[in-house]
């Protein structure tokens, strides 16, 4: 049985009200996203008021943080702080320096705050770069082989999980099990030929390959009743 908390829903709104609104008619208890241009856009004060929308909302900061060990880790404390993410993602490509001193501040800073540890979760290889381009870049193993190393990676600087497309669910889990929670992007209800996720699963499909948690944008902000999709992915 699949339970509503392990469905994700990408807010990717232009607008901050339409957000607002859509969280606010959502019956059940389900993981909201917000990326990198709502964060730039509106700002901590756009994400607290976002989190005003519900009591006890599940908000996934999507920053997708990359850099040197401790500029990370000093940005983890004020995010963690005042955020208070359910979720956070990192790039594994930082390496297992920056993924230790992330796992370690938000420890602290959720610590200090009384609060639960965000899921710190690592971007293998984006899904946006193809073999070429890695080769481009000087890479000579396959995005395949890559996902191994960085699955391994993240094992090792002990994060909960990792985001992946829907073509390495099966990959890293027969590799490391329950060890990382696997996070799915790519999912749609059925074929539409007006889209851009050539790779994609059914909800059903993604959960039974594994995925711990699926993440849906334009299926769910865009449907006429959100609230019967959702109901309709729980009970299958
Ligand atoms: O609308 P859609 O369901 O395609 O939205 C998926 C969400 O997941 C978007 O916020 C997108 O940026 C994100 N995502 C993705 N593919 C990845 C990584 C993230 O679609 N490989």
């Amino acid at each position: 049985m699949i339970n509503s908390k392990q469905i994700i829903c990408a807010l990717d709104f232009d607008d901050f009200s339409k957000a607002e609104n859509f969280i606010k008619a959502i019956d059940y208890d389900i993981v909201y996203k917000v990326g990198m241009e709502f964060f730039y856009r509106f700002g901590i004060d756009g994400i607290r008021k976002i989190s005003n929308a519900k009591k006890n909302i599940k908000l996934f900061l999507d920053l997708k943080l990359h850099d040197i060990p401790n500029t990370v880790e000093r940005a983890i404390y004020p995010l963690v702080t005042n955020v208070r993410p359910y979720m956070l993602t990192l790039h594994i490509g930082g390496g297992k320096k920056m993924l230790r001193n992330a796992v370690f501040a938000a420890t602290e800073a959720s610590k200090k705050n009384n609060i639960q540890k965000p899921l710190l979760l690592g971007v293998t290889v984006l899904t946006s770069l193809n073999n070429k381009d890695l080769q481009e870049m000087g890479h000579t193993i396959s995005i395949t082989k890559s996902v191994e190393n960085y699955s391994n990676i993240a094992k090792k600087a002990k994060l909960d999980g990792i985001v992946c497309s829907p073509l390495e669910v099966k990959l890293v889990k027969n590799m490391h099990g329950n060890i990382l929670k696997v996070i799915t992007p790519g999912i749609r209800l059925q074929k539409s030929s007006n889209d851009d996720q050539s790779r994609f699963l059914s909800p059903k499909e993604a959960f039974d390959m594994g995925s711990d948690y699926i993440v849906m944008g334009r299926p769910l902000i865009n449907a006429l009743d959100p609230n019967n999709i959702i109901k309709k992915i729980i009970n299958n």
